[in-house]
Protein backbone atom coordinates (compact mmCIF):
# COMPACT_ATOMS: atom_id res chain seq x y z
CA UNK A 1 0.00 0.00 0.00
CA UNK A 2 1.40 3.09 -0.98
CA UNK A 3 2.53 5.67 1.97
CA UNK A 4 0.45 8.63 3.60
CA UNK A 5 1.91 12.08 4.40
CA UNK A 6 0.98 14.84 5.89
CA UNK A 7 1.54 17.92 3.64
CA UNK A 8 1.39 21.46 4.22
CA UNK A 9 -1.20 23.02 2.27
CA UNK A 10 -1.48 26.75 3.28
CA UNK A 11 0.14 28.40 5.93
CA UNK A 12 -1.35 31.54 7.65
CA UNK A 13 -0.31 34.03 10.29
CA UNK A 14 -1.26 37.01 12.90
CA UNK A 15 0.54 39.87 14.47
CA UNK A 16 -1.19 42.16 16.97
CA UNK A 17 -0.86 45.76 15.64
CA UNK A 18 1.38 47.58 18.38
CA UNK A 19 5.31 47.23 18.24
CA UNK A 20 7.50 47.83 20.83
CA UNK A 21 10.73 48.67 19.09
CA UNK A 22 14.08 48.33 21.62
CA UNK A 23 14.09 51.77 21.86
CA UNK A 24 10.31 51.96 22.93
CA UNK A 25 11.68 49.83 25.53
CA UNK A 26 14.67 52.00 26.76
CA UNK A 27 12.68 54.35 27.92
CA UNK A 28 11.35 52.35 30.74
CA UNK A 29 13.33 49.58 31.73
CA UNK A 30 17.12 49.81 32.22
CA UNK A 31 18.18 48.35 29.31
CA UNK A 32 20.00 49.37 25.83
CA UNK A 33 18.85 48.40 22.40
CA UNK A 34 22.81 47.87 21.94
CA UNK A 35 22.61 45.30 24.69
CA UNK A 36 18.99 43.57 23.58
CA UNK A 37 20.66 43.29 19.93
CA UNK A 38 23.94 41.91 20.48
CA UNK A 39 22.60 39.49 22.87
CA UNK A 40 19.78 38.35 20.87
CA UNK A 41 19.07 39.93 17.30
CA UNK A 42 16.21 41.57 18.58
CA UNK A 43 15.14 44.60 17.50
CA UNK A 44 11.64 45.16 18.11
CA UNK A 45 8.31 42.62 19.04
CA UNK A 46 4.59 42.95 18.36
CA UNK A 47 2.43 43.11 22.19
CA UNK A 48 -1.20 42.23 22.25
CA UNK A 49 -4.05 45.08 22.62
CA UNK A 50 -5.69 45.28 25.78
CA UNK A 51 -8.61 42.45 25.61
CA UNK A 52 -6.84 40.68 22.39
CA UNK A 53 -6.41 37.31 23.44
CA UNK A 54 -4.54 34.08 21.65
CA UNK A 55 -7.73 33.11 20.36
CA UNK A 56 -8.16 35.82 17.92
CA UNK A 57 -4.48 35.67 16.95
CA UNK A 58 -4.90 32.22 16.41
CA UNK A 59 -8.39 32.39 15.09
CA UNK A 60 -6.56 35.44 12.59
CA UNK A 61 -3.99 32.86 11.46
CA UNK A 62 -6.25 30.08 11.18
CA UNK A 63 -8.49 31.63 8.73
CA UNK A 64 -5.41 33.00 6.49
CA UNK A 65 -4.06 29.28 6.22
CA UNK A 66 -7.31 27.94 5.92
CA UNK A 67 -7.80 30.41 2.26
CA UNK A 68 -4.05 29.64 1.35
CA UNK A 69 -5.08 25.96 1.15
CA UNK A 70 -8.69 26.45 -0.41
CA UNK A 71 -10.07 24.85 2.53
CA UNK A 72 -13.06 25.49 4.30
CA UNK A 73 -13.30 25.09 7.98
CA UNK A 74 -16.14 22.79 7.68
CA UNK A 75 -13.80 20.11 6.21
CA UNK A 76 -11.89 19.93 8.93
CA UNK A 77 -11.60 16.72 10.72
CA UNK A 78 -9.15 18.03 13.70
CA UNK A 79 -7.16 21.30 15.12
CA UNK A 80 -4.36 21.01 17.26
CA UNK A 81 -3.34 24.26 19.14
CA UNK A 82 -0.04 24.93 20.82
CA UNK A 83 -0.20 27.03 23.31
CA UNK A 84 1.12 27.87 26.91
CA UNK A 85 -0.70 31.23 27.47
CA UNK A 86 -4.63 30.04 26.70
CA UNK A 87 -7.58 32.09 26.78
CA UNK A 88 -9.03 30.74 29.66
CA UNK A 89 -8.01 27.37 31.57
CA UNK A 90 -11.34 25.39 29.94
CA UNK A 91 -12.39 25.14 27.26
CA UNK A 92 -8.99 24.36 25.38
CA UNK A 93 -8.14 27.66 23.30
CA UNK A 94 -8.58 25.03 20.41
CA UNK A 95 -12.33 24.91 20.84
CA UNK A 96 -12.81 28.42 21.15
CA UNK A 97 -11.24 29.05 17.69
CA UNK A 98 -12.80 25.95 16.51
CA UNK A 99 -16.60 27.48 17.21
CA UNK A 100 -15.36 30.70 15.89
CA UNK A 101 -14.39 29.06 12.39
CA UNK A 102 -17.57 26.95 12.92
CA UNK A 103 -15.83 23.86 12.59
CA UNK A 104 -17.84 22.23 15.14
CA UNK A 105 -17.77 18.88 15.36
CA UNK A 106 -14.48 18.06 14.55
CA UNK A 107 -11.36 16.91 17.39
CA UNK A 108 -10.19 19.82 18.84
CA UNK A 109 -7.40 20.41 21.79
CA UNK A 110 -4.84 22.42 22.96
CA UNK A 111 -0.66 21.06 23.68
CA UNK A 112 1.29 22.24 26.04
CA UNK A 113 4.60 22.18 25.54
CA UNK A 114 5.67 25.74 25.91
CA UNK A 115 7.85 27.22 23.05
CA UNK A 116 8.01 23.47 21.34
CA UNK A 117 4.03 23.96 21.03
CA UNK A 118 3.51 24.05 17.34
CA UNK A 119 6.20 21.16 16.34
CA UNK A 120 4.50 19.32 19.03
CA UNK A 121 1.27 19.85 17.71
CA UNK A 122 2.64 18.95 14.25
CA UNK A 123 4.19 15.86 15.43
CA UNK A 124 0.38 14.92 16.92
CA UNK A 125 -1.21 15.52 13.47
CA UNK A 126 1.28 14.09 11.37
CA UNK A 127 0.84 10.62 13.29
CA UNK A 128 -3.15 10.90 12.94
CA UNK A 129 -2.62 11.50 9.29
CA UNK A 130 -0.17 9.26 8.68
CA UNK A 131 -1.88 6.43 10.35
CA UNK A 132 -5.00 7.19 8.18
CA UNK A 133 -7.49 8.71 10.84
CA UNK A 134 -7.36 11.94 9.71
CA UNK A 135 -7.58 13.73 6.24
CA UNK A 136 -7.36 17.62 7.03
CA UNK A 137 -5.97 19.12 9.98
CA UNK A 138 -5.59 22.23 11.37
CA UNK A 139 -2.13 23.06 13.22
CA UNK A 140 -2.27 26.41 15.28
CA UNK A 141 0.43 27.78 17.32
CA UNK A 142 -0.54 30.91 19.15
CA UNK A 143 0.62 32.89 21.87
CA UNK A 144 0.05 36.08 24.11
CA UNK A 145 3.49 35.37 26.29
CA UNK A 146 3.98 39.22 27.06
CA UNK A 147 0.72 38.82 29.36
CA UNK A 148 3.25 37.09 31.78
CA UNK A 149 5.92 39.53 31.69
CA UNK A 150 7.40 41.33 34.80
CA UNK A 151 8.27 44.38 33.22
CA UNK A 152 10.21 45.38 36.03
CA UNK A 153 12.54 42.03 34.69
CA UNK A 154 14.94 43.22 32.25
CA UNK A 155 16.19 39.52 32.04
CA UNK A 156 13.47 38.32 30.86
CA UNK A 157 10.71 41.39 29.51
CA UNK A 158 13.35 42.02 26.47
CA UNK A 159 12.70 38.71 25.08
CA UNK A 160 9.51 38.03 24.21
CA UNK A 161 6.99 38.88 22.10
CA UNK A 162 3.05 37.76 20.61
CA UNK A 163 1.93 36.20 17.25
CA UNK A 164 0.55 32.95 15.85
CA UNK A 165 0.59 31.08 12.90
CA UNK A 166 -1.20 27.68 11.61
CA UNK A 167 -0.78 25.53 8.50
CA UNK A 168 -3.46 23.55 7.02
CA UNK A 169 -1.79 19.34 7.00
CA UNK A 170 -3.47 17.14 4.37
CA UNK A 171 -3.27 13.80 3.84
CA UNK A 172 -1.30 12.86 0.47
CA UNK A 173 0.44 10.13 -1.65
CA UNK A 174 3.22 12.66 -2.02
CA UNK A 175 5.78 14.00 0.88
CA UNK A 176 5.24 15.64 3.24
CA UNK A 177 6.74 15.41 6.72
CA UNK A 178 9.44 12.68 6.75
CA UNK A 179 9.87 12.84 10.37
CA UNK A 180 8.94 14.25 13.67
CA UNK A 181 11.09 14.08 16.64
CA UNK A 182 9.55 14.87 20.25
CA UNK A 183 11.46 15.39 23.43
CA UNK A 184 11.42 16.64 26.98
CA UNK A 185 13.01 16.17 30.15
CA UNK A 186 11.29 17.64 33.00
CA UNK A 187 14.77 17.64 35.40
CA UNK A 188 15.06 21.11 33.86
CA UNK A 189 12.20 22.43 34.62
CA UNK A 190 12.88 25.18 36.82
CA UNK A 191 15.67 26.89 33.92
CA UNK A 192 12.31 28.03 32.37
CA UNK A 193 9.19 28.14 34.00
CA UNK A 194 5.72 29.93 35.36
CA UNK A 195 5.21 28.23 38.30
CA UNK A 196 1.92 29.63 39.08
CA UNK A 197 -1.01 27.58 38.83
CA UNK A 198 -4.17 26.10 38.99
CA UNK A 199 -4.08 22.94 41.38
CA UNK A 200 -0.54 24.55 42.76
CA UNK A 201 -2.56 26.77 43.73
CA UNK A 202 -3.08 30.85 42.27
CA UNK A 203 -0.56 33.36 43.98
CA UNK A 204 -1.19 37.01 43.01
CA UNK A 205 1.03 38.29 45.80
CA UNK A 206 2.68 40.91 44.48
CA UNK A 207 6.13 39.50 44.38
CA UNK A 208 4.66 35.87 42.83
CA UNK A 209 2.70 37.87 39.86
CA UNK A 210 1.67 35.30 36.88
CA UNK A 211 5.73 35.69 35.52
CA UNK A 212 8.06 33.92 33.86
CA UNK A 213 10.99 32.86 35.49
CA UNK A 214 14.65 31.91 33.45
CA UNK A 215 17.96 31.30 34.31
CA UNK A 216 19.23 33.01 30.79
CA UNK A 217 22.85 31.63 30.80
CA UNK A 218 22.00 27.89 31.56
CA UNK A 219 18.95 27.85 28.87
CA UNK A 220 21.32 28.98 26.62
CA UNK A 221 23.83 26.17 27.15
CA UNK A 222 20.88 23.11 27.08
CA UNK A 223 19.26 24.50 23.95
CA UNK A 224 22.49 25.00 22.10
CA UNK A 225 23.92 21.07 22.95
CA UNK A 226 19.99 19.55 22.80
CA UNK A 227 19.35 21.24 19.94
CA UNK A 228 22.55 20.19 17.87
CA UNK A 229 21.85 16.49 18.72
CA UNK A 230 18.32 17.41 17.70
CA UNK A 231 18.94 17.93 13.90
CA UNK A 232 21.31 15.31 13.96
CA UNK A 233 18.52 12.55 14.92
CA UNK A 234 15.82 14.02 12.74
CA UNK A 235 17.94 14.19 9.54
CA UNK A 236 18.74 10.46 10.70
CA UNK A 237 14.45 9.63 11.21
CA UNK A 238 14.42 11.14 7.36
CA UNK A 239 16.98 9.29 5.83
CA UNK A 240 18.41 12.61 4.89
CA UNK A 241 21.96 14.51 4.79
CA UNK A 242 21.75 18.22 6.08
CA UNK A 243 23.15 19.24 2.58
CA UNK A 244 19.73 18.18 1.22
CA UNK A 245 18.44 20.83 3.17
CA UNK A 246 17.04 24.27 1.30
CA UNK A 247 15.65 25.62 4.78
CA UNK A 248 15.90 25.23 8.43
CA UNK A 249 13.05 27.12 10.38
CA UNK A 250 14.59 27.62 13.54
CA UNK A 251 12.44 29.05 17.00
CA UNK A 252 12.70 32.31 16.44
CA UNK A 253 14.49 33.13 20.51
CA UNK A 254 18.41 34.07 20.24
CA UNK A 255 19.70 34.53 17.17
CA UNK A 256 23.02 33.35 18.63
CA UNK A 257 21.45 30.18 19.20
CA UNK A 258 20.07 29.86 15.91
CA UNK A 259 23.69 30.75 14.10
CA UNK A 260 25.04 27.50 16.31
CA UNK A 261 22.37 25.03 14.94
CA UNK A 262 23.01 26.77 11.63
CA UNK A 263 26.94 25.93 12.03
CA UNK A 264 26.47 22.36 13.22
CA UNK A 265 24.31 21.83 9.66
CA UNK A 266 26.90 23.53 7.34
CA UNK A 267 24.17 25.70 6.40
CA UNK A 268 24.75 29.50 5.73
CA UNK A 269 22.61 32.21 7.18
CA UNK A 270 21.30 32.63 3.63
CA UNK A 271 19.04 29.56 3.98
CA UNK A 272 18.10 30.33 7.28
CA UNK A 273 14.47 31.97 8.33
CA UNK A 274 15.11 34.82 10.91
CA UNK A 275 12.27 36.61 12.15
CA UNK A 276 13.54 37.00 15.66
CA UNK A 277 14.62 40.33 14.91
CA UNK A 278 10.76 41.24 13.90
CA UNK A 279 8.77 39.20 16.15
CA UNK A 280 11.10 38.49 19.44
CA UNK A 281 10.67 35.36 20.75
CA UNK A 282 6.78 34.44 20.35
CA UNK A 283 6.84 30.74 21.99
CA UNK A 284 4.62 28.77 20.22
CA UNK A 285 3.76 31.39 17.42
CA UNK A 286 7.40 31.67 16.04
CA UNK A 287 8.07 28.38 13.76
CA UNK A 288 4.77 28.85 12.13
CA UNK A 289 5.25 32.64 12.06
CA UNK A 290 8.88 32.49 10.54
CA UNK A 291 7.33 29.16 7.93
CA UNK A 292 3.98 31.82 7.09
CA UNK A 293 6.81 34.45 6.84
CA UNK A 294 8.95 32.57 4.41
CA UNK A 295 6.28 30.77 2.33
CA UNK A 296 4.55 34.36 1.51
CA UNK A 297 7.90 36.54 1.15
CA UNK A 298 8.45 33.67 -1.44
CA UNK A 299 11.55 31.91 -0.09
CA UNK A 300 10.01 28.90 0.38
CA UNK A 301 8.76 27.24 -2.64
CA UNK A 302 7.24 23.69 -3.25
CA UNK A 303 9.31 21.22 -3.79
CA UNK A 304 11.75 22.33 -1.28
CA UNK A 305 13.57 20.60 2.06
CA UNK A 306 12.72 22.38 5.28
CA UNK A 307 13.97 21.54 8.80
CA UNK A 308 11.51 23.06 11.59
CA UNK A 309 13.28 22.81 15.39
CA UNK A 310 11.78 24.45 18.26
CA UNK A 311 13.19 24.30 22.07
CA UNK A 312 10.86 25.41 24.93
CA UNK A 313 10.18 25.58 28.94
CA UNK A 314 10.07 21.75 30.41
CA UNK A 315 12.53 21.35 28.76
CA UNK A 316 10.78 20.42 25.39
CA UNK A 317 12.78 20.11 22.24
CA UNK A 318 10.73 19.09 18.95
CA UNK A 319 11.48 19.07 14.87
CA UNK A 320 10.19 18.27 11.75
CA UNK A 321 11.72 17.22 8.45
CA UNK A 322 9.63 17.82 5.32
CA UNK A 323 9.13 18.39 1.98
CA UNK A 324 7.12 21.56 1.57
N1 LIG B 1 19.56 44.98 29.46
C1 LIG B 1 20.77 45.29 29.92
N2 LIG B 1 21.49 44.48 30.72
C2 LIG B 1 20.94 43.31 31.05
C3 LIG B 1 19.68 42.91 30.60
C4 LIG B 1 18.97 43.81 29.78
N3 LIG B 1 17.75 43.52 29.29
N4 LIG B 1 19.40 41.70 31.09
C5 LIG B 1 20.46 41.32 31.81
N5 LIG B 1 21.40 42.27 31.80
C6 LIG B 1 22.72 42.29 32.42
C7 LIG B 1 22.83 41.29 33.54
O1 LIG B 1 22.36 41.86 34.74
C8 LIG B 1 24.34 41.05 33.58
O2 LIG B 1 24.92 42.09 34.30
P1 LIG B 1 26.20 41.82 35.23
O3 LIG B 1 27.25 41.24 34.32
O4 LIG B 1 26.52 43.19 35.74
O5 LIG B 1 25.73 40.87 36.26
C9 LIG B 1 24.78 41.24 32.12
O6 LIG B 1 23.68 41.90 31.47
C10 LIG B 1 25.18 40.01 31.36
O7 LIG B 1 24.28 38.98 31.56
P2 LIG B 1 24.56 37.58 30.91
O8 LIG B 1 23.74 36.57 31.63
O9 LIG B 1 26.03 37.33 30.80
O10 LIG B 1 24.08 37.79 29.43
P3 LIG B 1 24.06 36.74 28.28
O11 LIG B 1 25.09 37.06 27.30
O12 LIG B 1 23.97 35.31 28.79
O13 LIG B 1 22.64 37.05 27.62
C11 LIG B 1 20.41 36.24 27.52
C12 LIG B 1 21.46 36.91 28.39
C13 LIG B 1 19.15 36.06 28.38
C14 LIG B 1 20.09 37.13 26.36
C15 LIG B 1 20.94 34.88 27.02
O14 LIG B 1 21.47 34.15 28.08
C16 LIG B 1 19.88 34.08 26.32
O15 LIG B 1 19.36 34.46 25.31
N6 LIG B 1 19.54 32.88 26.87
C17 LIG B 1 18.55 32.04 26.28
C18 LIG B 1 17.18 32.54 26.67
C19 LIG B 1 16.11 31.95 25.80
O16 LIG B 1 16.27 31.79 24.63
N7 LIG B 1 14.96 31.68 26.42
C20 LIG B 1 13.83 31.18 25.75
C21 LIG B 1 13.97 29.75 25.47
S1 LIG B 1 12.56 29.16 24.64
Amino acid sequence: MAQTYARIIGTGSALPERVLSNADLEKFVDTSDEWIRTRTGIRQRHIAAEGQTTGDLALQAAQRALEAAGVKASELDMIVLGTTTPDIIFPSTACLVQNRLGANGCAAFDVNAACSGFVYALGVANSFIRSGQSKKVLVIGAETLTRMIDWNERETCVLFGDGAGAVVLEASSEPGIYATCLHADGGYKELLWNPVGVSAGFRDEPNHGVRIKMAGREVFKVAVKTLDSLVEQTLQAGGMEASQLDWLIPHQANLRIIEATAKRLNMSMEQVIVTVDQHANTSSGSVPLALDYAVRSGKVQRGQNLLLEAFGGGFTWASALLRY
